[in-house]
Formats: C-alpha cells, structure tokens, sequence
C-alpha cells in the first residue's frame, strides 16, 4: 500500500533535546554548566527515558512531564549542580519550548502540499506536546498531536501505535512511523508500521528482535521515502 500517513516521534525526532542545556550554558546566569552541559543533557534523557520505560513495566504509569523533572533532578545532582534553583527552573523552561531542527518545517509542509496526514504521536503530554508545536512554529503542518497519555502507558508499548488507526482510520501498512529513538522505531517495525530511524549521530543499530526499514541522517529524506 502506498504511504498515506506520516507519524512523527517528538523529542530526539523533531526537537532537539539538547537544545535546552546548551542555551541555558550559553547564558550567563548559568556559566556553572559551560563545560559540562553535554554531559548533563546525555544524563538527562538518559534518566528520562529509563524512568519512562521502568514505569511502563511495574504499571506506574505517570506523565511525561514527571519523568522529564526526575530524570533533571538525578542527572543535576550527578553533575553536582543546584537541583533547587534558577538552574532548574531555567531547564525546565527551555524543555517546553524547545526548537525543532532545521529541515523540520519544510519537511512538513512538503508532506502537507502532497496530500498526506501528518501527526505526532509521542510519550509527552498534551500540554507538553502543544507548547513544543507552538514555539516551533509547526502547528499548522500537523493534523494531530496523539500522546500516550490517552493509553495510560509509555510507548514501546504497543497500544499506543493503535492511536495512528485510531485517528486517521488507515491501515497500518499506509504508515511512515519515523523516530530518532532506536527502541521506538524498532517498537513501531514490531508493531508492523513501515520504519524510519533518524540516526543523526551514527549510534549502533539497537539489538531487539526488529529493525527499522530505512535508516536516515536527518529528517530532509523523509518525503521521498513517503513517495512524494
Ligand atoms: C517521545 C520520546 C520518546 O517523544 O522522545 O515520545
């Protein structure tokens, strides 16, 4: 079948997660973390994305704004850093509103032009997931932001890629589920979507028992792989 529906992971995918900690360093109420932010934002989502995925396996489920605060609260206090003042509040605040990464907007509306439904569909909450499209600037090239907070659950689990059926009645096979996350985009191929992995950063395929059938640098590919 060809591609109708293009589904979008959020942060890792389309907004840049780093981004947060290295604006505030480049600030100068926060040259504490000038040298080591790179370390502090890989801690980070590392902590964020384990405490998502614990979560989902011991069923405690809570938003994802949850686990973003209590992955920065054990990845400040790893790197010896305030966990209780304008440092935080600051992170936090840029993790809201995060940029998207450059080729993001055209990407979307070249979809968009061609016809085909575009979502998101992501572990953020829905608050968290409209303050990111907005202060992007994407709202308009997005027909859905679908968040796991209507399951219960974070993803890989695979209830949540039902939301894609679920809001645009296609087949599965009709959809291109793109993700920078190699366990999120071996979930969805599991799941039976057709798989593209952003590897910006030439990671290691991941060892789980699917992989991804395209593997991109950036998301500039994207149209083409979706047949427009
Ligand atoms: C998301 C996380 C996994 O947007 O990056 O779902």
């Amino acid at each position: 079948m060809p591609i109708t529906t293009c589904v979008f992971d959020a942060y890792g995918t389309l907004f840049d997660v780093a981004a947060a900690a290295r604006q505030a360093a480049s600030e100068p109420a926060f040259t504490a973390i000038q040298d080591d932010w790179p370390q502090l934002a890989e801690y980070w989502r590392l902590k964020q994305l384990q405490y998502s995925w614990l979560r989902a396996i011991t069923d405690s489920h809570c938003d994802f704004w949850t686990v973003t605060q209590d992955g920065l609260d054990w990845a400040l206090e790893k790197t010896g850093h305030d966990g209780d003042g304008p440092l935080r509040e600051r992170l936090l605040q840029l993790y809201w509103e995060l940029g998207a990464y450059p080729e993001v907007p055209a990407m979307l509306h070249n979809l968009k032009a061609a016809g085909l439904n575009t979502a998101i569909m992501s572990n953020g909450s829905p608050a968290m997931l409209r303050g990111a499209v907005e202060s992007a600037g994407i709202a308009d090239t997005l027909d859905a932001l679908l968040s796991v907070e209507s399951v219960g659950v974070f993803k890989p689990d695979f209830r949540n890629y039902d939301l894609v059926a679920a809001e645009f009645g296609c087949a599965k096979d009709e959809v291109l589920f793109v993700s920078s996350n190699g366990w999120d985009a071996a979930g969805a191929t599991g799941y039976g979507f057709t798989t593209a992995w952003v590897n910006r950063t030439a990671e290691p395929m991941d060892r789980l028992p699917w992989q991804p059938a395209h593997v991109l640098a950036d998301l500039t590919g994207i149209p083409a792989l979706a047949g427009v």
